[in-house]
């Protein structure tokens, strides 16, 4: 299914038939309206007008067009900032109020403004929840994007506290399980409690772990609020969001997800790119600058499958340069059709096109559209309209789209260690999750991100790149599972609340793994070490530990000969980061022992699957001959798959190509 992002209140009335009419024949099903438009539902405090959403609803489902409405809040029209200016945000790092001028200007402990948005949503929510033009609901607008999840606000500090009263049963608790007597921290009073900001030096660990729950707890409390009034007045109709990831927002976003129908995604691959690459060296950069790093969208289009483990949307589509990376370069011809059947290769249900048509006014005059401002379409246009055929001959969407062969456990917690605790510049809880990803792309595997609480019984495969604090739980879930686990340095390194496990690290793990992590070293990026393995050298990097094997098999070691890699039976710990090379050889091997397919083609080709179809992307502007078996049923694209090209044939039971 496809759609498209339209904002009605940008045109002129007269254009919306014309408009509708050319959506319907391009072939899309879904319009997504409203999300910015609170200063034309509502010009003048309470004075609703709702005569021109009526109208383009209209005219959208009477060229047969199904509208997703939005929820307004991401952008809090003007009045209401000045009647109550507390509704704005304060930035944490400067303690400046962040202003009225663009979006997301608002502080999610305001009550004012909580109230507010509900208020909003429920007038929008009883006109339209009956509406059979109406299919669905997106609440608010990427959450927290922006860098909008905390805020150093007055409000927000009075919410934390009483934040802190609800978690902790007397003050002394607190302080014992902060360890406030370190540096006279101590508090006598819940009222007392500050937020960990703009202090003179760091502040305590404990502490800032307690401020971004408790910020991400308000991101959280007020989404499901926001739900459940949509839910009361619109049964019938999904609601969904659009994402941004976790590992920007440092939100909890499988806690964000829980109460929606279906997550969404807005993927923005050239973005993205230029944004990630930045400082990285030219010719990587330049390699990746018109297709997008071949990891990047679907990293994020699997983690957000992961929320809710089903289909999900991609809200908006990147359809030709964008306005807000570095530099914005057009995609290389075929990518808006490549990107469109990737997302749906992973896992994606609906890919609607951002946006209709550029707007000649205002902040993203320069972003592109399916039509430019003159009407005329854009290259986006018949690559869309040919994605479409694609999707429609190969029936993706009939395809199941999990469980995939390995697992990857995430969690925003691993996410909040590595930004509180760095200890080591270059240790940083996303590359980290990245690079394993990154490596089981690359060898063809598909991946399920998964939350701890997960069912682990799908998968034969599981691997916890990053993850800090465990419970007893989680260690019991292990060891009843049948399936190979892989750990990563500094698994089970961290109390719950932030405390060095006094039995040493990996804390709780050392059930699964007898071993001990007699200290941690950190080296600069640059200043790797050898790491033994399989009579190769590889590199053991950024963050390396010194490890009491006990009785555990020692599987690498470090250049010294001290235990880098242990296995206890179907457990592995790595005592150390380590480069692209090792990960590619070690993970291609424990796949292969778990009798889990790889296909490691051309570093820029990947492999994914969806139920019966395996795709073939290439992300390269080079041809490569793929070796499938003579067998093989082609489906879509041939085995000498094209620059920027995509192959697709049917999976069989064999195994359909050659290991390498
Ligand atoms: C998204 C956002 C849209 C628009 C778009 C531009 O992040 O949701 O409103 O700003 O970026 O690429």
């Amino acid at each position: 299914m496809f759609g498209v992002c339209y904002y009605p209140e940008h045109w002129p009335q007269s254009q919306w038939e014309q408009d509708a009419q050319m959506m319907s024949e391009l072939g899309l099903t879904y319009v997504r309206i409203g999300e910015f438009a609170w200063s034309k539902l509502e010009p003048n405090p309470g004075e609703l007008d709702f005569e021109w959403l009526d109208q383009a609803v209209l005219t959208l489902n009477n060229a047969g067009l199904k509208v997703v409405m939005c929820i307004p809040t991401a952008t809090p029209p003007k009045w209401l900032i000045d009647q109550h200016p507390d509704i704005l945000p304060v930035d944490p790092n400067t303690g400046a109020t962040r202003g009225f001028g663009s979006r997301r200007h608002y502080d999610f402990s305001s009550e004012i403004y909580l109230q507010e948005s509900l208020r909003i949503t429920k007038v929008l929510a009883m006109r339209y929840g009956g509406h059979e033009g109406i299919v669905g609901w997106q609440t608010d607008n990427e959450l927290c994007c922006h860098d909008t999840a905390l805020s150093g606000s007055k409000n927000a500090r009075s919410a934390f506290q009483t934040w802190c009263r609800d978690q902790y049963p007397s003050i002394r608790k607190l302080n014992s399980e902060w360890g406030n007597v370190f540096w006279s921290m101590e508090y006598r009073d819940f009222t007392e409690i500050e937020l960990p900001i703009l202090a003179v030096t760091e502040t305590s660990p404990a502490h800032r772990m307690a401020f971004r729950r408790f910020s991400s707890d308000q991101v959280v409390n007020y989404h499901n609020r926001m739900i459940e009034v949509i839910r009361q007045h619109a049964p019938n109709q999904f609601i969904t969001h659009n994402f941004i990831p976790m590992n920007e927002t440092g939100v909890d976003n499988v806690a964000l997800a829980a109460p929606l129908d279906f997550t969404s995604y807005d993927n923005y691959p050239l973005g993205r790119t230029d944004l990630l690459l930045t400082g990285a060296p030219t010719e990587q950069l330049r390699r990746y600058m018109r297709t997008g790093h071949p990891d990047f969208a679907t990293y994020y289009h699997d983690q957000t499958r992961g929320l809710l483990n089903r289909g999900f949307w991609v809200m908006e589509q990147q359809p030709g340069p964008v306005n807000w990376a570095n530099n914005n370069p057009r995609p290389a011809p075929g990518m808006i059709r490549f990107w469109t059947i990737e997302a749906f290769a992973h896992g994606a249900d609906c890919v609607c096109y951002f946006r209709w048509r550029q707007a000649p006014f205002a902040q993203e005059q320069m972003h592109a559209g399916l039509l430019r401002p003159d009407n005329s379409k854009t290259e986006a246009w018949p690559e869309a309209e040919q994605a479409m055929a694609d999707v429609a001959q190969l029936d993706i969407t009939s395809q199941p789209s999990q469980p995939a062969s390995v697992a990857i456990i995430t969690g925003v917690e691993g996410l909040w260690v590595s930004d509180i605790e760095k200890q080591g510049q270059a240790y940083d809880f996303n590359d980290v999750q990245f690079s394993y990803y990154s490596a089981l792309r690359e060898l063809g595997v598909s991946i399920d991100f998964i939350s701890v609480d997960a069912d682990f019984s799908p998968y034969t495969l599981i691997i916890a790149p990053s993850l800090p604090i465990i419970d007893s739980a989680f260690v019991s879930k292990c060891k009843a599972s049948s399936a190979q686990f892989i750990f990563g340095p500094r698994s089970g390194a961290k109390t719950t609340e932030f405390g060095y496990p006094t039995n040493l690290p990996p804390g709780l793990l050392q059930t699964l793994i007898p071993i001990r992590v007699l200290s941690v070293e950190t080296l600069r990026e640059d200043c790797a070490e050898a790491l033994n393995w399989n009579g190769k050298h590889y590199e053991s990097c950024r963050w390396r530990e010194q490890l009491d094997a006990g009785d555990t098999e020692v599987i690498a070691k470090y250049h010294n000969d001290e235990p880098a890699i242990v296995r206890n039976e179907r457990f592995i710990y790595l005592g150390t980061l380590t480069n692209r090379d090792f990960l590619l050889d070690f993970l291609q091997q424990q796949c292969h022992h778990n009798n889990i397919n790889t296909y490691r083609f051309d570093e820029d080709i990947r492999v994914s699957q969806r139920g019966k179809l395996i795709f073939a992307f290439n992300y390269s502007d080079q041809q490569h001959l793929l070796p499938l078996d003579s067998d093989t049923t082609l489906l879509l694209g041939n085995r000498i798959i094209q620059p920027h090209g995509i192959t697709v044939w049917q999976a069989s039971d064999k195994a359909p190509l050659l290991k390498k």
